[in-house]
């Protein structure tokens, strides 16, 4: 509390992945979570509150948002809203634009920020194009030598970022695939999701983010020489006893328990020194579009990564 009242940043669990936190309406504060992160370049963040009447004072709800934020509220989706004028978030929080993202966490991260009185903007606690922490040993790894405290709350539950999703012309669409199925947000609104490019505001989007060291090969039937084995399931792909290491995202084949497993999975596969990661085909419903996203950046090429 006295560090986030001061301009510190905190990382902090929240259901999703562990956010690196300071307070949105603190410029000093939300400077030092870009310097902590190392982002080359100052992309959006989101505003994480605590009910709707702070949401409320920050961002305008159109009915569709209103509905959805009903629904899902507190949990893994984030809406794109318009600012309201004067509402006290330092512009750095949304590199000037004229929208905010907004979401209302579950658990720890809604009571600190109900106890602080002001929302906090929170990304991903890595750095800068590496795999989000799902558990404070991750963060404290990766972030620990900038940082000054990670508030240790076991692993997170979802594992994946939220669902980031934006109302605009009265039609729904879909920025960021996460923590929350396209499906059980179109069962809510009532219609389908638009996804798609679109120049989108979205830098969380560059093509290569969550890149672990080891080069990434997806959907593999079949595993080479030397590779770890990222599993989904009970079937093996074919040559899998002669990978150097190996996890199963879920031996049932719950998306959700591979969701959670996802980033962790990764980073212990990657710290065994294998040259490539091979991952087994993870079907597109529900969570898997999320997962499938997640991979397909990891896998990118890293020349991309900005
Ligand atoms: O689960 C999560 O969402 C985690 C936890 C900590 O809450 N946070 C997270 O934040 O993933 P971050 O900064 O890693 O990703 C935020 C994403 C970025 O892709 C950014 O481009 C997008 O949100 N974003 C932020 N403001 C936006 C806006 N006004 N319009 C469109 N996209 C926006
Ligand atoms: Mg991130």
């Amino acid at each position: 509390m006295a560090l986030l009242e001061g301009g510190d940043v905190v990382a902090i669990p929240t259901e999703t992945v562990y956010g690196l936190a300071g307070d949105a309406t603190n410029g000093v504060a939300v400077a030092r979570i870009f310097e902590a992160k190392g982002r080359p370049r100052f992309n959006p963040l989101i505003a994480h509150v605590a009910d709707r009447a702070m949401a409320d004072r920050i961002a305008g709800f159109d009915p569709l948002s209103a509905r959805l934020a009903e629904a899902f509220w507190p949990g893994p989706l984030t809406l794109v809203l318009p600012q309201r004028a004067d509402n006290g978030i330092h512009p750095l929080v949304t590199a000037g634009l004229d929208t905010i993202a907004l979401r209302m966490p579950r658990g720890f991260g809604g009571e600190l920020i109900a106890r602080l009185g002001r929302p906090l903007a929170a990304p991903s606690a890595n750095s800068s194009g590496r795999i989000s922490g799902t558990t404070a040993g991750a963060v404290a790894a990766d972030l620990g030598d900038r940082i000054r405290l990670v508030v240790d709350d076991g692993a997170t539950p979802v594992g994946l970022e939220s669902t980031i999703v934006k109302v605009e012309h009265g039609r729904l669409r879909l920025l960021r695939p996460g923590g929350i199925g396209a499906e059980e947000i179109e069962a809510v609104a009532g219609a389908k999701l638009s996804r798609g490019a679109s120049g989108i505001e979205a830098p969380g989007m560059l093509a290569s983010h969550y890149a672990p060291g080891a080069a990434m090969r997806l959907n593999v039937e079949e595993i080479a020489d030397g590779e770890a084995l990222l599993a989904f399931g009970r079937n093996r792909a074919e040559g899998w006893e002669k990978a150097v290491a190996l996890r199963n995202l879920s031996e049932t084949g719950d998306l959700r328990e591979a969701a959670s497993n996802l980033f962790a999975f990764m980073q212990a596969l990657d710290r065994g020194g294998a040259a490539t990661i091979a991952v087994e085909p993870i079907p597109l419903d529900g969570l898997g579009e999320a997962i499938n996203d997640r991979l397909a950046r990891a896998a990118a090429p890293r020349d991309k990564r900005v």
